[in-house]
């Protein structure tokens, strides 16, 4: 959780000096966090600072701006993300849903790997994919990562990558937070380790491969996001990916959402116990990311796996479910469902799910599920979002209750 890396040659004493190259003085940078006061990582660059662009910065042909719907009004939202189509490279096809002021969801489905010389870096949001299809690798500063359905990838703020497909094409779910995401805190002990008694262990997270160090002059494109969406062409002449070496707690990793090992009890439990992430300083701020997983449902003579409504006032509510097969929303949903729920009014399972759901009691569930909740942080629906929606959603409880 709390693990600090070390890979390629880097010199024991920070801000020393390292020859990787006999005669040229390596460069040493600093990926910090919160300042200088939070997780950092050193990098030591073979012979290039990384600031040295050598041609000036542009803005670049697309954006990822935020606007809401025009016609966006309080209701439950039901959006087919399968319908979206396939298009572009993973960066260039990224399509924001959902925005507030420190988070964004958004799909991506791409067609194609990023251009070679073209890598991307997130300057103001911190990163996780879900990866609902497709393979290839994400390439970064740090070494590569598979990419694999059922991966969660976290990519810290600042992190510079590229990311080649090996199949046809691939769907992301992306959720982006202002704030570092990272496991609960509540989750591990005094040593930074994962309790005992936490969903998930340091054993299954998969660390970031190791590369060489690229020593090649040309004309290397980095992509910013920045200021709300707006994206800057950086040049520099050489490839970013040059790191003799790294140590820190910074860096990309994945973590297979079947490596969260769910926790049961005789009777419902709600869904804090399905944390598998946080962004922020939860519950004030930033997300809980959860992980519903196949486990056992309550086995309580009398339990209802699919019980209230709620009305969680200080939380939107995101659910994607990789799935179809979730209680609540049997029957209703499709596999790339996203459902969003307003804090501002309740919702609960549709028609008979909760007498349903007593027949699955002690039972083995089969569903797969990411949801997300903010925190004192209210979501609106982009156009996109809004063109995909179920438009019988906000009326759907009612008929499903035969009424
Ligand atoms: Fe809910």
């Amino acid at each position: 959780m709390g693990m600090i890396l070390k890979r390629g040659n880097i010199p024991r004493t920070p801000h020393t000096e390292h020859y990787e190259i006999p005669g040229v003085l390596a460069l040493e940078e600093i990926h910090g966090t919160c300042g200088f006061s939070g997780p950092h990582t050193r990098k030591l660059h073979l012979r290039s600072y990384p600031t040295q662009q050598c041609k000036p910065p542009q803005k670049e042909d697309f954006n990822l701006f935020l606007k809401a719907a025009n016609d966006d009004i309080l209701q439950p939202y039901h959006i087919f993300s399968s319908e979206i189509p396939y298009e572009n490279d993973a960066v260039k096809g990224r399509k924001p849903l959902l925005f507030g002021a420190s988070t964004i969801v958004s799909v991506s489905k791409p067609e194609k790997s990023m251009p070679d010389n073209v890598f991307f870096r997130n300057g103001e949001k911190y990163e996780i994919y879900f990866v609902q299809e497709g393979s290839g690798t994400l390439k970064t500063e740090y070494g590569n990562l598979k990419i694999e359905k059922n991966l969660y990838i976290v990519i810290p703020k600042g992190t510079t990558y590229q990311i080649e497909l090996s199949s046809k094409n691939a769907y992301f779910l992306i959720f982006e937070s202002s704030y570092p995401i990272t496991f609960p805190p509540h989750y591990m002990n005094s040593a930074a380790q994962a309790t005992l008694m936490a969903p998930v262990v340091e054993t299954e997270i998969e660390a970031p491969e190791f590369q060489l160090p690229e020593d090649k002059k040309g004309e290397y494109s980095i992509l910013v996001k920045h200021s709300g969406g707006c994206i800057t062409r950086l040049t520099i002449d050489h490839h970013p990916f040059d790191l003799a070496g790294w140590e820190g707690a910074v860096y990309p990793f994945a973590f297979n959402i079947k490596d969260h090992h769910g926790i049961a009890r005789e009777i419902h439990t709600a869904p804090p116990v399905h944390q598998t992430f946080q962004s922020g300083n939860v519950p004030y701020n930033g997300f809980s990311l959860c992980s519903f997983v196949s486990q056992m449902e309550g086995w309580h003579l009398k339990d209802i796996p699919a019980p209230y409504a709620h009305s969680n006032v200080d939380s939107d509510e995101v659910m994607f479910f990789a799935n179809a097969n979730y209680g609540a929303r049997e029957g209703l949903i499709k596999e790339g469902s996203i459902t969003f729920h307003p804090g501002s009014i309740p919702h609960s399972p549709h028609g008979n799910a909760a007498n349903d759901s007593m027949k699955v009691r002690g039972k083995i569930s089969n569903r797969l599920a990411v949801m997300l909740d903010t925190f004192f942080e209210s979501l609106s629906i982009t156009d996109l979002g809004y063109k995909y929606r179920d438009k019988e959603y906000p009326l759907s409880w009612y008929k499903a209750s035969g009424k």
